[in-house]
């Protein structure tokens, strides 16, 4: 497919610009011009094979957009398209001086072997009638965008992440990606949308997403949405895969058997496994949101195991606690020893320590079945199970402010959730007060605590791989697999086109040999 494409493009811009493909690259020659190929609309192969041509002829073209740049190059975007980008700083801060130009100045200066007079036709045409509100831009990947917590159109991205939710409670995962992206797009633009106008252009947005954002923005609601968060099928499935241990098709084959609550299961007297009896007891606490406070309160007991079974391992809390957020559906670490090796059986040790001491409700300890290749990320091909995972629950033990906070939050759950949630709402409440009322307070709550280990060699991998969001590592993969035929997972990079792994001891390193600009955990929210 690429070559093709490539074919298309490579000769229609060399005719343009005069055969230049054995040339060597002359040296910078013009040190006030310094260039940057906006991709949007141009396209990564183009924008590929411009940049070599410019560098080709002796200009700076920087591959990311900096303060440092003097010159903006668009292809196919008007002016406010590209202000609008620029604003929004989704590709990094510029000055405000740079000039936006059409394609055609760079064309006409490569040429003429330097950068031609910018004449009133090379600028990018800014709109002058009065556009009632501005349109937004950005990038295609997610992880090409800085994703805060904070986002300007909740009520949009909650419509399209509760048909995302619906979507992958049917099992159709793909569908379920299509409105998770579309979300992240508005997620990270830096204003509310007002009119579905301002969304020409964006990249991520199906015929279906633009329905259900149309009607949101015209009507303040969605029927669709409305009608699928009302629906028996989609409460029921909310419920069952709400279980620990229980996924869509287990819930499925239950709902199949008339099984739409918690206490429909617990009547019908099915076999469950050990997680899922685990999660059934502790169903309530489960439900409730993680605090930070409580993942460093968990972070604190596994300093302290782990400095009594492997002195000199090292903990890092991943997942949505690393991206900023204030509250999770469970707590992840990530475990490594500094010294490659000594991190091999840590988990088994650090799982029967904590079990000893009585914190775990619940645990599975599963082998990683990874197959490293012969001058792979760290390893001979011999070793296939190092990287170990341990899904657990905890019992953590309360302080007073906390789980007075707790047991609110369980009150309120249950309150909104009558109806909606059914026995399983009814059965939280009648959990929640039974407790409180023995003992005034409830001493411990059940907290899902997700541990991995990774040899030294690939943390950096595994830090980003698991720090997330989902959305934002999947867009990671994209990225490297279509814009950069290689291949990203938590255990390293594989550049397939030199047929070697990339090492990286940071993330920083990484996000470089991806040729993307950094962005830091918090901005991940995608
Ligand atoms: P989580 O599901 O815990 O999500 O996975 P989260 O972002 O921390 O959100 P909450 O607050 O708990 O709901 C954490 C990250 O670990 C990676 C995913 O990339 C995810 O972003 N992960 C998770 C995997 O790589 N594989 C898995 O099987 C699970
Ligand atoms: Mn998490």
């Amino acid at each position: 497919m690429i070559p093709l494409k490539r074919r298309k493009v490579v000769p229609s811009a060399a005719g343009n610009t005069g055969n230049t493909g054995s040339e060597e690259p002359l040296p910078q020659q013009f040190p006030q011009v310094v260039l940057f190929l906006l991709e949007r609309k141009m396209g990564a192969s183009r924008r590929a094979f411009l940049s070599q041509l410019g560098g080709k002829k002796g200009f700076q073209v920087e591959e990311l957009f900096s303060e440092r740049v003097t010159h903006v190059i668009c292809e196919n975007n008007s002016g406010d398209e590209v202000s609008a980008w620029l604003q929004s700083g989704v590709g990094g801060r510029g000055r405000a001086s740079a000039h936006l130009l059409d394609v055609c100045w760079f064309t006409e200066s490569m040429r003429a072997g330097r950068p031609v007079e910018i004449l009133e036709r090379h600028k990018l045409q800014q709109q002058t009638e009065e556009v009632e509100a501005a349109t937004f831009s950005t990038p295609s990947y997610a992880c090409q965008r800085r994703t805060g917590l904070e986002n300007h159109n909740a009520g949009l991205t909650g419509a399209l992440s509760l048909l995302a939710e619906n979507a992958e409670l049917s099992g159709e995962d793909g569908r379920g990606v299509a409105f998770r992206r579309a979300a992240a797009v508005l997620k990270a633009l830096p204003g509310p949308v007002t009119a579905a106008t301002q969304l020409q252009g964006l990249p991520g947005l199906g015929g279906h997403s633009l329905r259900v954002i149309k009607d949101v923005l015209d009507t303040g609601a969605s029927a669709e949405v409305e009608a699928t968060e009302q629906s028996e099928r989609f409460r029921a499935m909310k419920v069952l895969t709400g279980i620990f241990g229980v996924g869509v098709k287990t819930a499925e084959r239950w709902m199949r058997d008339g099984i739409h609550s918690l206490q429909q299961l617990r009547d019908s007297g099915r076999t469950l496994n050990r997680a899922q009896r685990a999660g059934l007891q502790h169903y309530q606490d489960l439900q409730l949101p993680v605090t930070r406070l409580q993942a460093d309160a968990v972070a604190a007991i596994l300093e302290e195991a782990l400095e009594a079974v492997l002195p000199g391992a090292r903990l890092t809390l991943i997942g949505g606690f690393r991206r900023g957020k204030l509250t999770g559906h469970d707590v992840d670490f990530l475990l490594t020893h500094p010294e490659e090796g000594r991190e091999e059986g840590l988990m088994p040790k650090l799982v029967s320590r904590l079990e000893a001491q009585g914190f775990l409700l619940y645990q599975k300890t599963t082998r990683n079945s990874y197959l490293e290749a012969e001058g792979g990320p760290a390893r001979p091909p011999s070793s296939m199970d190092r990287f170990e995972r341990c899904f657990s629950v905890f019992q953590l033990a309360q302080e007073a402010g906390a789980a007075g906070a707790a047991a609110a939050a369980g009150a309120a759950g249950a309150a909104g959730a009558t109806g909606a949630a059914g026995a399983a709402g009814a059965a939280g409440a009648a959990g929640a007060t039974g407790a409180a009322g023995a003992a005034g307070l409830k001493p411990w709550r059940a907290v899902r605590v997700d541990l991995v280990v990774s040899p030294f060699s690939q943390f950096a991998f595994a830090l980003l791989g698991w720090t997330g969001s989902k959305l934002f590592e999947r867009e990671l993969r994209r990225w490297a697999s279509h814009e950069k035929t290689m291949s990203l997972s938590s255990h390293g990079l594989y550049h397939s086109a030199q047929s070697r792994y990339l090492r990286a001891s940071s993330e920083e390193e990484i996000f470089a040999h991806l040729g993307l600009e950094y962005i830091p955990p918090s901005e991940r929210n995608a």
